[in-house]
């Protein structure tokens, strides 16, 4: 019989109880709900709105129900209409009368607004771990190849030189804005709804604030509509990760290309990469592969989440039952990929020899080549169109800038001389680039160490 029996002369219909149910994924939630709802009666006998003694039979009968979960002794009915409802039933169930009183000057409403804010408040904590672990990683690597020069490319095209550390350390700082996102989402779910009971409020004289305290929650809600009804915390983190995630496919579609015969800079460990089943030569890179295509599912889940909400009149409406799966989804998803891309990154084995070899074939000097004829008192589009006169000559004579003789650049201006060839050489074109976020290994350094410490100043709960 269902708990709100009462209004109803009917069971209700099988299939409908399966289509309203919710257990079968909120169930998850389990250690929150039970959690809350110890805070819940402590604070119900605190206030002594229940008697005292009760609030402790219900307290020790919610720890009860939790060791019994935990240890696998009671499941979950998959009758149940959600979490709340069977915690409450077993409760009622082992107590009799007590267990009634649980739910005095509070809703579901409000009971799974607190649970799904205390359960991402973790989850925000383990992804942020995550990300944290994934950074350190990048900094390990970067500071192993300050002198691994590789072509920096736009459009695709080889571009100037620039360092595998330099390279690297561009996702750093991606994903270290990853961590800010995610912290101030965490700071913004810190409010804990209990109280504002169906969308009103109630007229028991609650301690709002002692609730949020036993919790752990730094404030509380303070509009009882909002409180029920906001999932702006979801969409948040959900848009968090999203970026996250962006910044991981872009970084995979990277390593597929580096892994690659046309690019060979990278060769994945083989606990990393797939055989195919028919080509014996092959050596797939699967898991980055997954990583760009989970993406697109993260990118669905926010979609679900803002589209969900888009037009819903306050405060509660069932529709916003479908947040949990989205969020989960793409919590589950982004904590999957990080934990996957941190040690296949760090197995890989890094061709320093064929990055440098690329990085000598594409003219990404020729900047330097226009550099050096300005810093001898050249117009700067004069010099650019004489070095590109100079690259049209090097195609044509199938050679390198490096190895074009010093006749061949005088005949385009006197101002060449021997030193030309040391202005060219790529570790002179990376170690000149010592602007502060240039390649040159003494500015990557320097960008290591600003990044420690903004690092440092985050606090990972957990
Ligand atoms: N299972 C519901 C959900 O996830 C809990 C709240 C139900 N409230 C209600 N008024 N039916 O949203």
């Amino acid at each position: 019989m269902a708990m709100w029996a009462g209004r109803f002369s009917k069971e209700i219909d099988p299939a409908v109880n399966d289509f309203n149910s919710s257990v079968s994924f909120d169930s998850r939630m389990y250690r929150q709900d039970i959690k809350g709802s110890v805070a819940h009666a402590v604070m119900l006998g605190e206030q002594g709105i229940i008697d005292k003694t009760e609030s402790e039979r219900i307290v020790s009968g919610l720890e009860g129900i939790l060791d019994d979960i935990e240890s696998g002794k009671l499941a979950f009915d998959p009758n149940a209409e959600d979490i709340h409802m069977f915690v409450e039933q077993v409760l009622t169930e082992r107590l009799g009368d007590t267990g009634k009183r649980l739910h005095t000057a509070r809703s579901r409403n409000d009971q799974v607004a607190l649970d799904i804010k205390y359960y991402l408040k973790d989850e925000c904590d383990e992804i942020m771990r995550l990300t944290y672990e994934l950074i350190e990683t990048l900094i390990t690597t970067a500071e192993q190849h300050y002198d691994t020069v590789m072509p920096g490319y736009t459009h695709l095209q080889r571009a100037q030189p620039v360092t595998f550390a330099h390279h690297i350390m561009a996702y750093a700082q991606m994903l270290t804005r990853d961590l800010g996102r995610l912290s101030d989402c965490k700071k913004r779910m810190d409010t804990m709804p209990l109280g504002s009971c169906a969308l009103a409020g109630t007229t028991y004289p609650l301690n709002r604030k002692r609730t949020a305290e036993l919790l752990g929650f730094g404030d509380i809600t303070y509009n009882s509509l909002d409180g029920v009804s906001d999932r702006d915390h979801c969409i948040e983190l959900a848009s968090a990760i999203s970026i996250l995630m962006m910044h991981l496919s872009r970084f995979s579609e990277e390593m597929i290309m580096w892994c690659s015969w046309e690019f060979k800079f990278i060769e994945l460990d083989d606990a990393y990469s797939t055989g195919s089943s028919i080509m014996p030569q092959k050596k797939n890179p699967d898991v980055t592969e997954l990583i760009r295509g989970k993406t697109g599912r993260v990118y669905g889940d926010l979609m679900t989440l803002l589209s969900m909400m888009k037009n819903l009149p306050l405060a509660y409406n069932k529709d916003m039952q479908e947040d949990k799966e989205a969020i989960f989804d793409a919590c589950d998803t982004v904590k999957l990929c990080l934990s996957t891309f941190t040690p296949m990154f760090s197995t890989m084995t890094v061709l320093k020899e064929n990055m440098r070899k690329a990085a000598a074939r594409g003219f990404i000097n020729a900047t330097d080549c226009a550099d050096y004829l300005v810093k001898k008192g050249m117009p700067f589009r004069d010099a650019y169109k004489i070095t590109g006169t100079l690259v049209a000559r090097c195609i044509k004579l199938d050679t390198t800038l490096e190895e074009l003789p010093l006749a061949e650049y005088k005949k385009l201006s006197p101002v060449f001389e021997e030193d030309v060839y040391k202005a060219i050489s790529l570790d002179e074109c990376v170690m000149n680039r010592n602007v502060d976020g240039g390649p040159a290994p003494e500015a990557v350094a320097r960008q290591i160490e600003r990044l420690r410490s903004v690092l440092g100043g985050f606090e990972i709960g957990d």
